[in-house]
């Protein structure tokens, strides 16, 4: 009988071990299925042979409930880049996987986690290797191609709108005029940035959001504001860190020392105080300017019940597609239909979805490019709903944490 071994890689989200609980539940569930491990820091931890037995935790419901509502990678993570080239690092990991008998690979990632599934099964492929490489969609940025949205995104989104729902309320209570930028993850798309609008327009929401599909022009945002000053005081704007100008240079350009990771993304940020001070330069009125950072992909307190669930099922189903013999695929949400709001499961390929950004469609964009329209709310109104609460210890959200269970 064959083991299986399953890692977490790439930036975590608050749903991330919930697909690591649906891999490390059906695991033990299957009689077709030896040991389950786990690589601590995705591949790269791996390699340095940095594996974990999951079978007691896996055969311990309240744990498993527990990881499913626990945010961050419990396994650790990282972005590692498998080379092109050197053999030797493809060889060592199959020198492991046979060592520790693995019969079947999960890795939960997106879109760079799945350069690395890609090329891991095309080796096995290539060297009739008998090893099932499955990927685990996920990340909060919602820009996997081949799916209808990631796990991962539904809680981020909910976070992201019920925080600027919070915001509005406290950014009006002066009667002096003011702006309040918000700044939001998401590379690439705006996904994230547009989930904002579930706040609600204008009075407990964004006034005006801006997303890295559309070219960002300072002009253009000083008028932006000095339209909305015309019928009220307060101005709340989300940007999206990814907003780039026309000639593709990222406003967060301006911030020194932005560094590189393995895949060549620059570490974002700081778009939101460079902008905060260019509009009080300009317009003399009070700015203030929040970056939601990580607490918008590990905020335990405010998960999607939703999201929660359909991640579970996304790991839940990796396994079951393996064991059917499917290698080289990554299990994609594929929604069904809305009304009532149903989704599939489906192995696609996995050479579709690496490297590969899914951006907002532009019918999703309003015209002037600083909203959002009804089809994108339409679009993401089902994937926040629902409520799951953590347990509670002394007060504060009690988590699973590798070695101090
Ligand atoms: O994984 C996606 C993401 O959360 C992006 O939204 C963000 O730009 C990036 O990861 C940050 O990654 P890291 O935590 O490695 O700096």
């Amino acid at each position: 009988m064959k083991n299986l071994i399953v890692g977490q890689s790439g930036g975590p989200t608050a749903a991330i071990n919930s697909s690591l609980a649906g891999v490390i539940k059906a695991g033990v569930d299957s009689e077709k299925i030896g040991k389950v491990y786990g690589m601590v820091n995705g591949i790269l931890g791996m390699l340095d042979r940095q594996i974990v037995d999951l079978d007691n935790l896996g055969n311990d419901g309240a744990k498993v409930e527990l990881l499913q509502k626990s945010p961050a990678s419990y396994l650790g993570s990282c972005r590692y880049k498998m080379p092109e080239m050197d053999e030797s690092v493809y060889k060592k990991v199959f020198e492991i996987l046979e060592e520790y008998n693995i019969g079947y690979f999960f890795y939960i990632g997106g879109n760079d986690s799945m350069d690395t599934a890609a090329k891991l099964s095309k080796y096995a492929k290539e060297h009739d290797k008998d090893i099932k490489f499955v990927g685990v969609s996920k990340t909060i940025d919602n820009d996997l191609p081949e799916m209808d949205h990631t796990p991962g995104f539904g809680s981020a989104a909910k976070y992201i709108a019920a925080t600027v729902r919070e915001v509005a309320t406290d950014a009006s209570v002066y009667a002096t005029k003011s702006v309040e930028i918000i700044e939001v993850m998401g590379r690439d798309a705006g996904w994230l940035a547009g989930s904002s609008a579930l706040a609600g327009e204008g009075g407990l929401g964004p006034d005006l959001i801006y997303l890295p599909e559309k070219p960002f022009d300072l002009e253009q945002f000083y008028s932006d504001i000095a339209e909305k000053f015309k019928v009220k005081n307060h101005v709340l704007i989300v940007i999206s860190e990814g907003i780039r100008t026309a000639d593709g240079k990222y406003i967060c350009d301006a911030v020194a020392s932005l560094t590189v990771d393995a895949f060549g993304h620059k570490q974002m940020g700081g778009t939101g105080k460079i902008l905060e001070n260019l509009v009080k330069e300009k317009m003399g009125v009070k700015v203030r300017s929040i970056e939601l950072n990580t607490p918008q992909r590990c905020a335990s307190h405010i998960l999607s019940k939703t999201d929660i669930e359909e991640s579970f099922n996304v790991g839940y189903t990796a396994v079951e597609e393996a064991l059917s013999g499917k290698t080289g695929v990554v299990i994609a949400i594929k929604r069904v239909s809305n009304n009532p709001y149903q989704v599939t499961y489906e192995a696609v390929d996995v050479t579709k979805v690496a490297n590969v950004a899914r951006t907002v469609p532009d019918d999703y964009i309003n015209e002037s490019g600083n909203f959002v329209t009804d089809k994108f709310i339409e679009y993401i109104l089902p994937l926040v709903e629902g409520e799951i609460y953590p347990e509670y210890e002394n007060g504060v959200p009690k988590f699973l944490i590798l070695g101090a269970e």
